[in-house]
């Protein structure tokens, strides 16, 4: 009835706020069909992008994932699903209710009682405002927090699209082009598919008159595709876009895992949540399209930025370039 009633009357928000508080606890739903006895260890994940250079170039980077320890016997003793041994209690303290940025953490070892409280100094808060606070304890949903209704960012369903050739990577410029477009907001779906429409097909008439006659067509098809990607992942009469419900599972568009793993978060005793590269993957092929870099899938390459940046990468968050960038 409440939501009849939000409905009739319009009094819902826009975006509908998120987290949501009266969800029933992980363990009761997502582990009903996704028993822990189920999981796997080990997973590999090709990520393939597309950059915004003239030729659209292709550039790869295969990741064995760490879910779990290398036997799977071995259960939830190490990797990423570590979190959900039932030994580990970890316990967290946010700045505000969207849980984007936390600022207090508290890992209970269940079987030994040892307890391990982790302080920002880059991002302090006092004794009093923790005992004011009450705490999250961490499940599944606060990494996989869209398992389902993910909205992305327009340079990841760009080249979803682009991989299915719905657009052509031959047409030169056309992802820098497209993300000039989409970095901006629409008021209605209406105006983003004029803009689009008219954006691509001015770029390519006024710069590149020659490109434009030579692929026309595939210009055409592109920005259809591009129009519908637009429309499954912005909806502007809601407010909805990818920033509006940010993905916690990785770390490049979004803080997710760093917004503990920061190599700030520190206990008295010195122990890191740590930002290691290799903690939770490791990288088995990295490169442009058929000039990559392989490794022993034991083994491990040092990251290679696609783009120099110089060493900004370490330093800085990924998510603060890419959060911006489109
Ligand atoms: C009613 C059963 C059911 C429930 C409840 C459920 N899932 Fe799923 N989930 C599935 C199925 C079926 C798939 C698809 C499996 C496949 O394609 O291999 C899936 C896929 C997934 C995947 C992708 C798996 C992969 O291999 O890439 C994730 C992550 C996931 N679910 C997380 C969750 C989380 C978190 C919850 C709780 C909020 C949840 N699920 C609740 C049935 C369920
Ligand atoms: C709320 C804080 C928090 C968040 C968010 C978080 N972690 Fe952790 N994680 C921890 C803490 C605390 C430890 C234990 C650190 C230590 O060794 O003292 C840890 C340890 C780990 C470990 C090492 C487990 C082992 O011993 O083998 C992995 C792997 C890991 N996390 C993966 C992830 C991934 C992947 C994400 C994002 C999807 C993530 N974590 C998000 C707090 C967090
Ligand atoms: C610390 C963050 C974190 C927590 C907590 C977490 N997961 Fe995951 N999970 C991940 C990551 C990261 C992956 C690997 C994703 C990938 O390969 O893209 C993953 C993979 C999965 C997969 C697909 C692979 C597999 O093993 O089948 C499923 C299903 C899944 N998780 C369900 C769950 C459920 C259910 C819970 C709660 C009981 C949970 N996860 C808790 C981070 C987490
Ligand atoms: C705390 C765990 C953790 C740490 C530490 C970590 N990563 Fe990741 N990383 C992930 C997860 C989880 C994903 C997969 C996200 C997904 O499945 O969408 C990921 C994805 C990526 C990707 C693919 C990007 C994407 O989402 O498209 C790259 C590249 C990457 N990591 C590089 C790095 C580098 C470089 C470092 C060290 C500075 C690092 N990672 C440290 C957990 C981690
Ligand atoms: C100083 C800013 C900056 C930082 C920090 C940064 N990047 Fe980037 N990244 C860029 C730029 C600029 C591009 C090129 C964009 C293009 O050509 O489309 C890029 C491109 C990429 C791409 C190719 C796909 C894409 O989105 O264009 C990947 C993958 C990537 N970066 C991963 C990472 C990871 C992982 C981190 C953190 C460990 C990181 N980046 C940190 C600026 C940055």
């Amino acid at each position: 009835m409440h939501q009849v009633y939000a409905v009739a009357t319009k009094t819902y928000p826009a975006p509908i706020a998120t987290p949501l508080h009266d969800l029933r606890p992980a363990s009761e739903t997502c582990q009903r069909c996704h028993w822990p006895q189920k999981f796997y260890a080990r997973n590999l994940q090709t990520n393939r992008y597309f950059l915004t250079d003239s030729l659209n170039s292709e550039w790869n980077v295969v990741l064995q994932m760490k879910i779990g320890p290398e036997v799977r016997d071995l259960g939830f003793t190490e990797g990423i699903h570590w979190h959900i041994n039932p030994n580990v209690n970890i316990e967290y303290i946010s700045e505000n209710d969207k849980r984007e940025v936390i600022t207090y953490v508290k890992y209970t070892n269940k079987a030994t009682g040892e307890v391990t409280v982790y302080r920002n100094p880059e991002n302090e808060i006092s004794d009093s405002t923790i005992s004011a606070s009450s705490a999250r304890t961490m499940d599944c949903i606060d990494c996989h927090n869209r398992p389902s209704h993910k909205y992305t960012s327009p340079s990841v369903y760009f080249d979803k699209i682009m991989l299915t050739n719905e657009i052509d990577s031959e047409i030169p410029f056309i992802k820098k082009t497209s993300m000039e477009i989409l970095r901006n907001s629409f008021p209605t779906k209406d105006t983003a598919y004029m803009q689009i429409r008219e954006g691509i097909t001015d770029f390519y008439k006024t710069n590149f008159k020659d490109l434009f006659e030579k692929y026309q067509a595939k210009i055409d098809q592109s920005i259809s595709s591009l129009q519908k990607a637009y429309s499954q992942n912005a909806f502007p009469g809601m407010k909805v876009t990818y920033d509006a419900y940010p993905d916690h599972i990785g770390h490049l568009e979004t803080p997710g895992c760093f917004r503990c793993h920061n190599d700030s978060f520190a206990s008295e005793n010195g122990r890191k949540i740590t930002k290691d590269c290799n903690l939770c993957h490791t990288i088995v092929g990295q490169g442009r399209r058929n000039q990559m870099q392989f490794t022993n899938i034991r083994d491990t390459l040092e990251f290679q930025h696609p783009v120099d940046i110089g060493t900004a990468w370490k330093e800085a968050n990924c998510s603060e370039c890419h959060l911006a960038l489109y």
